[in-house]
């Protein structure tokens, strides 16, 4: 199956080191939780990955090909960066019939998608019109089109009522479950704790630490602490 493999990525923009020297892996089989407060460098990381912004050192690759060479990328990677993407006067089943046909994929996958994020009540209304959870879901189904392998998700838990993050919980379990790979990002490091299974800890562009989440919370600690006491920030607001 694909993991992911960064491996000392570097990112400046202009007087800002946005990431340096970052390496980590998230393998098959597994969630990995990619945390770190507001500003950490997550976004600007997982963009990297996905060809979005050019590197100024490092790699990134998907089964050890970089995003821009995948021969089928949608069908092997799924990714949401942004949930704003959808025109506000299409309905969602339309927008993913577009999406459908652009990726090349077989069109029932429409219907298979709009099941997989239990979007079936809502596909046929407006966008415009969708709750920022509904967005998600449709965000996330447009990144399942392909029946990829390998999801990379910027902070999709942001706008979820607890029922959204329950139902995205399950589904990323159940995806890792049958083999795929996630890697989600989060400033709420807490959120996560239940989700993920692997933790990379990001703080000032710099990865803090990369481990089994078991080993971070042995202790007893939550992940606040935890990151707290690893990134020299005990005591400091
Ligand atoms: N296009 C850009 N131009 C200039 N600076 C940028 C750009 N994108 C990001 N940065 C800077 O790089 C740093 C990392 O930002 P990034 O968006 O990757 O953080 P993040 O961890 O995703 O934060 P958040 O939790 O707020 O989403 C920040 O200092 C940010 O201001
Ligand atoms: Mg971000």
């Amino acid at each position: 199956m694909t993991g992911i493999a960064v491996e000392r990525l570097t990112k400046r923009f202009g007087v800002v080191d946005a990431v340096v020297d970052a390496s980590f892996t998230a393998e098959s089989g597994r969630v990995t939780g990619f945390l770190g407060p507001n500003g950490a460098g997550k976004s600007t990381t997982l963009r990297m990955l996905l060809g979005l912004i050019r590197p100024d050192a490092g790699t990134a690759r998907f089964g050890g090909v970089p995003y821009v060479d995948l021969p089928f990328p949608t069908g092997t990677v799924g990714a949401v960066l942004d949930i704003a993407s959808a025109h506000p006067a299409t309905t969602a089943r339309a927008h993913l019939r577009t999406y459908c046909a652009l990726g090349g994929h077989p069109v029932q996958r429409v219907g298979e998608v709009i099941d997989s994020v239990e979007l079936d009540r809502f596909a046929d209304r407006r966008v415009g019109a969708y709750s920022t959870g509904m967005r998600q879901r449709l965000a996330l189904a447009t990144a399942l089109l392909g029946d990829p392998e390998v999801l990379v998700l910027d902070e999709p838990s942001n706008g979820l009522d607890p029922s959204g993050i329950v139902w995205l919980r399950t589904f990323l379990r159940e995806f890792a479950a049958s083999g795929g790979t996630v890697l989600i990002s989060s400033h709420a490091l807490s959120e996560l704790q239940n989700t993920i299974d692997d933790v990379v800890l990001i703080d000032r562009g710099h990865i803090a630490w990369t481990g089994e989440l078991s080993e971070l919370v042995a202790t007893g600690n939550t992940l606040e602490e935890a990151f707290l006491s690893l990134t020299d920030r005990a005591g400091v607001k």
